[in-house]
This record gives C-alpha cells, sequence and structure tokens, in this order.
C-alpha cells in the first residue's frame, strides 16, 4: 500500500481545530486501508513564536522540506500583534513558501448548489460556478527588495516595497495555469496593471508570448486586475482559470471566496516545480482563511476549507484521484443533506460545530467506501 508522509502545521487560531478534522480523514484511510499516512506536527506562527522566538524552527523546516506534503492550517492574532516584523506570524508561511519554492498557488472556488443561498450575491450569479485562481507565491511585492522603512530625518518617514517579476517567474506560473486549463473548459484570463506598472507589462507580454508558443489551443484573454475584481461580482462564470501575481492574487482569492459562499470553504494548494527525476514536486496545501481569532475555541469554525486542502493534496502530491473524488462528494453530500457550521447557516436548522461537520464528512466517506 503507498506509503505518504505528512507534515501537519496546525498553527495559530482556529488552524488547530480545523487540523483535527483532517486527522480524523487521514485516520479513516489508514484504518480502512486505503492508504497509510505517517503523520508529523511541527509549530508555525504565534504558537512557534511562544516556544522558541522564531514564526518557524529550522527544524521545523526541515521536516517541511522531507515531507511528500505540508498540511498548513492558519497563523496570526491578536497575541502576537507587537512581535517583531521578521518573526511575526506570517513570516512562518511566508518562509515556507520561499524556502520550499512553492511558486505556484492554485486556489480552487467552486459553488456546491447547496450553498449558492449563503453568497452574498444572488444565486443566478454563483450557482454552479466553478472557478480556479492560479496565483503567484513566491515573488512581486511579497518579496521584492527594498522593502523597507527609511527615516528622512525630516520627521517623515518612507515605506518601500517592490514589485518585481523576471521572465521565467513569469513563465513558469504561465505554464502552470495554462496546462490546467487544457483539463478543464481551456480558457486563461491573465490579469495585470499594465497601465500602470511596468511588471504589469512584462507580464503581458510573456503571458502573450507562451500562448503563442506553447499553448495555441487554449483561448487567452487579458483582462486589468481592477476591472477583473469588478467582473468577479458581476460575472463569474465567465472565467474558468485566471493567472494573476501575488498580491493581486490574495486579493481576487478573498473576493472569489465570498462566491462560494463563505471564505470558510476555499481550500489551496501552494505547489513547486516537478523533479524530472522523482516525478515528485514540493507541496503545501493550506485553506485560504485565516486564524480567526474571534472565533477561536468555540468550535465555530468550518472545517471544509482545511478537509478540502487535504483533497487537494490526495490528488496533486499523492495521486490518490479516486479517494480525492470520494472526499469532495462526502463535502457535497453532508451540504445537500443540510448540514451547516456558522458561516454557511441559512434559516433552516441549527448549525452543526466544527468535530460534527468533520464526523458528518468522515461518515459520508465510509458510506462511498462501504
Ligand atoms: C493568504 C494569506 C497570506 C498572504 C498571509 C497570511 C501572509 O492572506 O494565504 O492569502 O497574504 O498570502
Ligand atoms: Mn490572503
Amino acid at each position: 500500500m503507498a506509503s505518504f508522509k505528512l507534515f501537519l502545521l496546525p498553527g495559530d487560531g482556529i488552524g488547530p481545530e480545523v487540523m483535527a478534522e483532517v486527522e480524523k480523514i487521514t485516520a479513516f484511510f489508514n484504518a480502512n486501508g486505503l492508504a497509510h499516512f505517517e503523520i508529523e506536527k511541527g509549530l508555525v506562527g504565534g504558537s512557534a513564536y511562544d516556544a522558541h522566538g522564531q514564526a518557524i524552527s529550522n527544524a521545523d523546516m526541515a521536516l517541511a522540506d522531507a515531507a511528500d506534503a505540508v498540511l498548513f492550517g492558519a497563523v496570526g492574532g491578536p497575541k502576537w500583534d507587537g512581535v517583531a516584523y521578521d518573526v511575526r506570524p506570517e513570516a512562518g508561511l511566508l518562509r515556507l513558501r520561499k524556502d520550499l519554492a512553492l511558486f505556484a498557488n492554485l486556489r480552487p472556488a467552486i459553488c456546491y448548489p447547496a450553498l449558492a443561498d449563503a453568497s452574498s450575491l444572488k444565486r443566478e450569479i454563483v450557482e454552479g460556478l466553478d472557478i480556479v485562481i492560479v496565483r503567484e507565491l513566491t515573488g512581486g511585492v511579497y518579496f521584492g527588495e527594498p522593502k523597507q522603512i527609511i527615516d528622512l530625518g525630516n520627521g517623515q518617514k518612507r515605506g518601500i516595497d517592490t514589485q518585481v517579476y523576471d521572465t521565467y517567474e513569469i513563465e513558469r506560473i504561465g505554464r502552470v495555469a495554462f496546462d490546467l486549463a487544457r483539463k478543464r473548459r481551456n480558457k486563461v484570463t491573465s490579469s495585470e496593471k499594465r497601465n500602470v506598472m511596468k511588471s504589469g507589462v512584462l507580464w503581458n507580454e510573456v503571458i502573450t508570448a507562451l500562448h503563442k508558443r506553447e499553448f495555441p489551443d487554449v483561448t487567452l484573454e487579458h483582462q486589468l486586475a481592477d476591472a477583473l475584481g469588478m467582473q468577479l461580482v458581476r460575472w463569474p462564470k465567465q472565467f474558468d482559470v485566471i493567472v494573476t501575481d501575488n498580491l493581486f492574487g490574495d486579493m481576487l482569492s478573498d473576493v472569489a471566496a465570498m462566491l462560494t459562499g463563505s471564505l470558510g470553504m476555499l481550500p489551496s494548494a501552494s505547489l513547486g516545480e516537478t523533479n524530472p527525476k522523482t516525478r515528485k514536486r514540493k507541496a503545501l496545501y493550506e485553506p485560504v482563511h485565516g486564524s480567526a481569532p474571534d472565533i477561536t475555541g468555540k468550535g465555530l469554525a468550518n472545517p471544509i476549507a482545511m478537509i478540502g486542502s487535504f483533497g487537494m493534496a490526495l490528488r496533486y502530491s499523492f495521486g490518490l484521484n479516486e479517494a480525492a473524488d470520494k472526499l469532495e462528494a462526502a463535502i457535497a453530500g453532508v451540504l445537500d443533506a443540510g448540514l451547516r457550521t456558522a458561516d454557511i447557516s441559512n434559516e433552516g436548522g441549527a448549525p452543526v460545530s466544527t468535530a460534527q461537520m468533520g464526523d458528518a464528512i468522515v461518515a459520508a466517506l465510509g458510506r462511498a467506501y462501504a
């Protein structure tokens, strides 16, 4: 039986609560002999800072590097608002992305029919929505230098961030988007701000040339990032795959989350380059939602984005497509049956807890394999 090394980084806030539900799923696969997941756990974010003054330790980075896949919960919270910038909770996540070279972030936004009324948009706008945002994850303004605040000495300070992209970075994320589109509805929308940014001009040129050279069979459109934000809430079903930079991708994926009913629904996969020899790639899977300090410890968190992220690991890291299909069907099934955590609840019936939602998904999975 296939055996896989999973490294869990539950992190802060609701991270540990939603991760506990994923552990029920891995336990199900292990107990039923469907796969063997070997699990190790580490610390990231504020919890790592409390333990050893860093947002992630070198030892945990080494474990992340050695794993077949990393599952990440969430980081941050008001408790760590005052800590130094380079050891703030988010620094742990950014280090994982950068050091493991996870340049491709896939954020699928799917609106389950059962949830069409949970979205703030009208049912006909979102029902049946199925799009993927492909976000560049290791470049752009997140990592560009200089990045600093300088004292101008006249009572003024200057804050500087640098947006920078090289051709190879745009090409490799473009390839991920075009490849993905070929397996879907064959359309890519590339987004930047070429009307004001040089990096946007280059982004547009490189994607256009790549398309012409390697992917002429895929439909390519370009939309300025502000206009795309507007189109996402006006008529999101026009999109299939959206490819964009790190910062625009961050913002647009939060917008896309609301199309699905709740931020608690959106999974994501962060992938590195495939090693041509081993055919393996580094990967980290995380829900798009954050640590949600306001609901931490109350059993209110929706575990579906975290469980869905594990579903993406089954598909992209372990090649267990049937298991991924069954897990996704189990999620759709419990939603169809009317189960709702508080974030997606409607008038009918009291919301269930994080653990009840996880248990129901495991039970549905059990029925799927019975
Ligand atoms: C995300 C998050 C992160 C980001 C934060 C926590 C650094 O918002 O994954 O979307 O900005 O990339
Ligand atoms: Mn974000």
